[in-house]
């Protein structure tokens, strides 16, 4: 048979539309039909499997799955041997303690004693200890939000996002228990061939990444500024600066970072660039 690697993926919650368009950001096509289970793609030997993120790190843990994309609260609570290959920097979310609008919360302490609805237990229970806190953590797979409401909690520990399910539910966030992002996980042992297909895969997400993260940038400028922009801008090597037809003035291109963007903007118009242009990058192989 020929070789391919199985890839499990959220089936439906946050996650899924974004790993998703990763593969798809990654030149990978397949079928998108709404009740699938598996799906092979057209153009890339891959299997993807549309799965319960909760049930994805013991997936790969088994070799059900060769690889998966999953929250590393997911990957930090079920204990699973797999391996990290790749934190992908997106679907930053954070496990957060919430309690219903009206409750009086100054600190912990005031959740001793009390009833914390979670599907997250084991990473709750590490952080009560840590915090000398005693509370009675009810374990629920899912729907964790409507507890309070319906009675069976006081108080919940679930990851928050945008907050938009908070806010629907009549929850305040209090407290946050950890921070995580989508990782890409994989299993401990993998076949040569499936090495191969990994590294291939693994060069497209790279490069899909960094250009997520940059920008490209053009500007005009008088020449006699170009020794100050260039000290402003790193670039991948260094700019490229090619003469305008008006004398005495250049053009500068160059690839800059998302995080300090704004601030290279600024320093770089006070450095004397004039009609600054900025592209986004598609993809970006180094
Ligand atoms: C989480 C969580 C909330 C939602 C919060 O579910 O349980 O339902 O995301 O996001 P928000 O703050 O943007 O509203 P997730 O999709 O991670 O998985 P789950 O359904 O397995 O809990
Ligand atoms: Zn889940």
């Amino acid at each position: 048979m020929k070789n391919v690697l199985k890839i499990a993926i959220q089936k439906s919650g946050r996650l899924s539309e974004v790993s998703l368009q990763l593969l798809q950001e990654c030149g990978i096509s397949f079928s998108q039909n709404k009740n699938r289970l598996i799906s092979s793609a057209y153009n890339f030997p891959l299997e993807i499997l549309f799965l319960r993120d909760d049930d994805i790190p013991v997936s790969v843990a088994d070799g059900v799955a060769d690889i998966g994309i999953v929250g590393e609260n997911v990957v930090e609570e079920k204990e699973k041997s797999i391996v990290i290959t790749e934190r992908l920097g997106f679907a930053r979310c954070r496990l957060a303690l919430a309690v219903p609008q009206s409750m009086n919360f100054n600190s912990l302490t005031d959740l001793s004693g009390k009833r914390i609805a979670t599907s997250y237990p084991k990473i709750l229970q590490r952080y009560l200890k840590s915090n000398d806190i005693q509370a009675d953590i009810h374990e629920i797979s899912g729907s964790v939000e409507i507890a309070p409401g319906i009675g069976l909690a006081d108080a919940i520990c679930d990851l928050v996002e945008s907050g938009s399910t908070l806010l629907a539910n009549g929850l305040r966030e209090v407290e946050v228990v950890m921070r995580s992002e989508a990782l890409l996980i994989q299993h401990p042992e993998l076949s040569a061939e499936k090495e191969v297909i990994l590294d291939k895969l693994m060069f497209r997400i790279k490069s899909v990444n960094r250009a997520r993260k940059s920008k490209y940038i053009l500007m005009n400028a008088p020449q006699s500024a170009v020794a100050k922009i260039t000290a402003i801008l790193p670039g991948m090597k260094s700019p490229t600066v090619t003469p305008l037809a008006e004398p005495g003035w250049v053009s500068i291109h160059t690839v800059v970072q998302e995080d300090d963007f704004w601030e290279k903007i600024d320093m770089l118009r006070e450095a004397g660039a004039q009609g600054i242009l900025v592209v986004p990058i598609e993809k970006m192989m180094l």
